[in-house]
């Protein structure tokens, strides 16, 4: 089978398409590399650089290499960024999903895992996050991907569309030869990392009067390995199952400053870290239940201390100081 991963120059989609094609899949990546990085997309996939809003593009692209199946990664995914250029955000996150679900249409591809995020929650009125929450976004970035979630269910009524909609909590760790190599990098564990190997003077913690242990925000951190498990599994259970939404996450809640101690404990090396006022529309506790996910899916997350996640992460920091040097 051939799976086109758009956003595949990027850390998730690239993890994601290193472990398809350890699964024996064939991999065509298509990425605009607004974001990405070319070296990050592994070998042995085939390389596009393309944008997603190009149907013709991807139209030929679909039939020239026997696409079977989309995972669609490639988005703008900054919260603080779409806050201030939603226009942005709506274009990539919603127009190039139509885009692109328009060119499978006419190649008759159908089957389509979606990236999506905690961020369509918004506010939870309760946590652990279930999937039948109220979607209630509270930035252009949650609207954009709920949006996209809305439009699949038409494409499924309409056209006979297959899809899962996966929902990442926190993303982090790496494998051993894809890491995170964002810019700017907003993420808290590549940054406190990056604090403690004395690359910034020193890290920000967002508010310390939230109403959870210590103070500061919990979040739930999904090896990014993990992750990409799903969505070979919910490759594999498309047409099964009524549901298309499945949480990705943890189920443990991590505050900053126990994800900084982890840091420190994995590196050896301290955190220089300032107090910054609250972010706007920060809620205290993002936890999700994948309770879905493990029944439907049979997903079992595998690295799941944050110890390992971070480790992963340094791990891939020390072999790639620089990134991906691009
Ligand atoms: N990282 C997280 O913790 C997290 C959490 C929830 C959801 N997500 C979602 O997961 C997906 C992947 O996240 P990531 O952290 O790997 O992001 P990333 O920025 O590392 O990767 C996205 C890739 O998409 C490419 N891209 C963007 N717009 C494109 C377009 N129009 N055409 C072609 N390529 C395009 C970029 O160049 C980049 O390589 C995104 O959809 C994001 O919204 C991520």
């Amino acid at each position: 089978m051939s799976v086109l991963v758009s956003g595949g120059a990027g850390y998730i989609g690239s993890v994601t398409a290193e472990m398809l094609l350890g699964a024996g899949r064939r991999v065509v990546v298509v990425d605009n590399l607004t974001r990405g990085h070319r070296s990050a997309v592994p070998e042995g996939a085939a390389f596009v650089e393309a944008d997603v809003r190009d149907s013709a593009r991807l139209e030929a692209i679909l039939g020239e290499h026997g696409v079977e199946c989309v995972m669609h990664f490639s988005a703008s995914s900054l919260v603080g960024e779409s806050m201030t250029d939603p226009g942005e955000y709506f274009g990539n996150n919603v127009v190039g999903v139509i885009r692109l679900l328009e060119a499978m249409h006419t190649q008759g591809v159908r089957d389509f895992i979606f990236s999506s995020t905690a961020a369509t929650y918004g506010e939870p009125p309760e946590v652990p996050i279930p999937e039948d929450a109220p979607v209630r976004p509270t930035n252009p970035y949650g609207e954009s991907k709920a949006t996209a979630e809305r439009i699949l269910r038409w494409y499924e009524t309409i056209h006979g569309f297959r899809f899962a909609a996966l929902r990442y909590f926190n993303a982090a760790g790496a494998s051993r030869d894809h890491g995170e190599d964002h810019d700017p990098e907003t993420h808290l564990i590549p940054l406190a990392l990056s604090a403690a190997a004395g690359e910034r003077e020193s890290l920000a913690i967002f508010g310390r009067d939230y109403p959870t242990p210590d103070g500061t925000c919990v979040r739930d951190y999904i090896h990014v390995q993990d992750l990409a498990d799903a969505h070979i599994l919910a490759l594999g259970k498309l047409g099964e199952t009524k549901e298309n939404a499945f949480n990705l996450g943890n189920g443990e809640g991590y505050s900053v400053l126990e994800v900084l101690s982890a840091v420190e404990r994995v590196t050896g090396k301290q955190v220089p870290a300032v107090d910054a006022p609250r972010r706007p529309g920060d809620p205290a506790r993002l936890v999700a239940s994948s309770a879905r996910a493990k029944k439907i899916l049979g997903w079992r997350p595998k690295r799941v201390t944050l110890d390992e996640i971070v480790r992963d992460a340094w791990a891939w920091k020390q072999r790639f100081p620089e990134g991906y040097g691009d």
